[in-house]
């Protein structure tokens, strides 16, 4: 139901609004200080914008991301704003969400992310959670979890990755300009789409 996934984004907002100096502290050790407001400032546009009435999955998600890329800036808001809008070309005319379809959807976020920042994994991005959540939930279902086990299998591996972008230098974004002063410090991006994970697990 397209309002279910209203609500759920809504969540994703509450935490990421109610973790705006924390995600924003992260970003003052290793780049500009603005993560937190950034993605707090998207999302309070998406809270406001994205109606419980959208006709379908599909068009919630396409606000959301239209919504991130106008409103968030940085290297982040064109990024979370092409993952939701791949995302929702996953979900067009769907009105609910199955464990394949969540992978699916998960997939077309993470190319659609890679696509514009030319990012792989191990450069100390948003991708360092988001891929190995993407695998673990793939090989979760493939041994026949269901959708809440295959989430909780995602959210480990994204923590795990959370716990790896401490051990590396950044290669891309601001905050590879400090080199290997970025190893010892967690990545705000990857910190954020973790959180965002957790929320959809806590969710469904
Ligand atoms: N090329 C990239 N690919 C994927 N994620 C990236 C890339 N560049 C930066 N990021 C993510 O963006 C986060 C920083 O976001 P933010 O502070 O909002 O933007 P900015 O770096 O422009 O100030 C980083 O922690 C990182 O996870
Ligand atoms: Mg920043």
């Amino acid at each position: 139901m397209a309002t279910r996934v209203y609500e759920c984004l809504k969540s994703i907002g509450e935490k990421i609004i109610e973790n705006k100096d924390f995600l924003t502290d992260l970003d003052r050790e290793i780049g500009d200080a603005d993560h937190g407001v950034n993605m707090a400032r998207g999302f309070q546009g998406v809270i406001e914008k994205v109606a419980q009435d959208d006709p379908d999955i599909g068009a919630v998600l396409k606000k959301t991301g239209m919504t991130l890329l106008s409103t968030v800036g940085g290297a982040s808001g064109p990024l979370y704003g092409t993952a939701y809008m791949e995302a929702a070309k996953v979900f067009a005319g769907k009105n609910e969400v199955t464990a394949e379809d969540f992978l699916a959807g998960l997939d077309a976020a993470i190319s659609g992310i890679q696509k514009r920042g030319k990012a792989e994994k191990g450069e100390k991005t948003m991708l360092d959670a988001l891929i190995p959540a993407r695998d673990a939930y793939a090989s979760a279902l493939e041994g026949g979890a269901d959708i809440k086990s295959a989430l909780d299998a995602a959210c480990k591996a994204a923590n795990e990755g959370i716990e790896f972008t401490k051990t590396i230098a950044a290669t891309k974004g601001r905050a590879s300009y400090l080199g290997d002063r970025s190893i010892g410090h967690q990545d705000p991006g990857a910190t954020s789409a973790t959180m965002t994970l957790e929320v959809i697990r806590d969710f469904i």
